[in-house]
């Protein structure tokens, strides 16, 4: 695929409205961008990335006539976060909040929240209110390396795994959004950023969660969905046979004829597009959490492309019952 540098504006919302994703300029770093409503568009980012799991995502709003679309607003904390969303909002901060139904599960890894971000740069700004769609954007560059700061930083990165980046310029901070979450009257801070601990302390008490600091294996960030049921990897579920008595759902790869060995079926693409499959993992895993078994199954997908990071997600929630998002609760 051949990458094109250019300040082609309306090619990019073309391009994204196609469900394709596009490199944009924002205020912090460049980002990958993708219709955030999109979940196969979304995929795609992280199939660009070569993220080996999927991490949730922050989305970019229009503006803030969009947040009652994508999120519940607080409650108790509403006074707060409505102050600090006239304070640095657009700007480089990240508030995570209780998503709405409407945010697909690939965005937000499988979490019940999302976080949102309203940039503040001009060519971000034009690009997704002409869209009228709200954008999920990480850094853009390869799972890894540092983010970046110029298009031709992104060119390095992803040359020729997108197909267009626009070009607005070196950023104006080069470091990503500050995120916090604001709860039970105080802020959270979840990533530092250009937003600091110091202009925050003026509009609560500040508390720094850091999550990589609590962190000794990239498995154990404690910010990933992890279904209740125990989970069991398992090459094919046609040699699969349950215990007698015992309700057992697949997460099936491989085309599945309804069988009566499993109380819950959910197929993860029926083309067998790792895309599409990406898209419907945290959505079936959730649908088969739900469905009262003793046990889901999982039939291993190819570990090529965007594979890599299904099977990965897939042995995490194998192995480690035990971690919850516990970080926004
Ligand atoms: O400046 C930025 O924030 C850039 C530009 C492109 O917007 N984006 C960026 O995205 O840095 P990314 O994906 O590289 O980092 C997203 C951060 C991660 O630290 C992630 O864990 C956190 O936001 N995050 C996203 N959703 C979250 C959630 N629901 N709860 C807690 N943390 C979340
Ligand atoms: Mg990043």
């Amino acid at each position: 695929m051949k990458t094109l540098i250019s300040t082609d504006r309306a090619a990019a919302v073309e391009l994204l409205r196609k469900g394709e994703i596009v490199a944009l300029p924002t205020e912090t770093v460049y980002g990958l961008a993708a219709n955030a409503l999109n979940p196969i568009a979304v995929a795609k980012i992280f199939e660009a990335k070569e993220r080996p799991r999927f991490d949730p995502l922050i989305v970019h709003l229009p503006s803030r006539d969009w947040l009652g679309e994508i999120v519940d607003l607080p409650v108790q904390d509403r006074q707060l976060f409505l102050k600090l969303a006239d304070k640095f909002w657009p700007g480089p901060f990240t508030m995570v909040l209780q998503k709405r139904e409407i945010v697909p599960e690939i965005v937000t890894a499988g979490l019940d929240t999302v976080a949102v971000r309203i940039s503040v740069h001009p060519v971000l700004a034009e690009i997704v209110c002409e869209l009228d769609q709200p954008l999920a954007a990480p850094s853009a560059n390869r799972f890894g390396c540092v983010s970046p700061t110029t298009a031709q930083h992104v060119m390095d990165e992803l040359g020729g795994r997108i197909r267009l980046i626009i070009d607005g310029g070196p950023t104006e901070h080069g470091i990503e959004s500050t995120v916090v979450a604001v709860r039970g009257g105080k802020i959270d801070i979840l990533r530092r950023g250009p937003i600091t601990a110091e202009q925050l302390s003026e509009f609560g008490k500040i508390d720094i969660v850091m999550p990589s600091r609590k962190i000794s294996a990239p498995g154990q960030l404690p910010l990933h969905y992890s279904p209740k049921t125990p989970l069991r990897l398992i090459d094919n579920a046609e040699s699969f046979l349950p215990q007698e008595n015992q309700r057992v759902g697949l997460l099936a790869w491989n085309p599945v004829e309804p069988e009566k060995k499993f109380a819950a079926v959910c197929l993860l693409s029926k083309r067998q597009d790792l895309r599409e499959a990406a898209a419907n993992l945290f959505r079936h895993l959730r649908e088969l959490d739900q469905s009262a078994l003793d046990l889901i199954v999982a039939e291993r997908v190819p570990s090529r492309g965007l594979g890599a990071a299904i099977l990965d997600r897939l042995e995490r929630a194998s192995h480690d019952q035990s971690v919850v998002p516990d970080m926004l609760e």
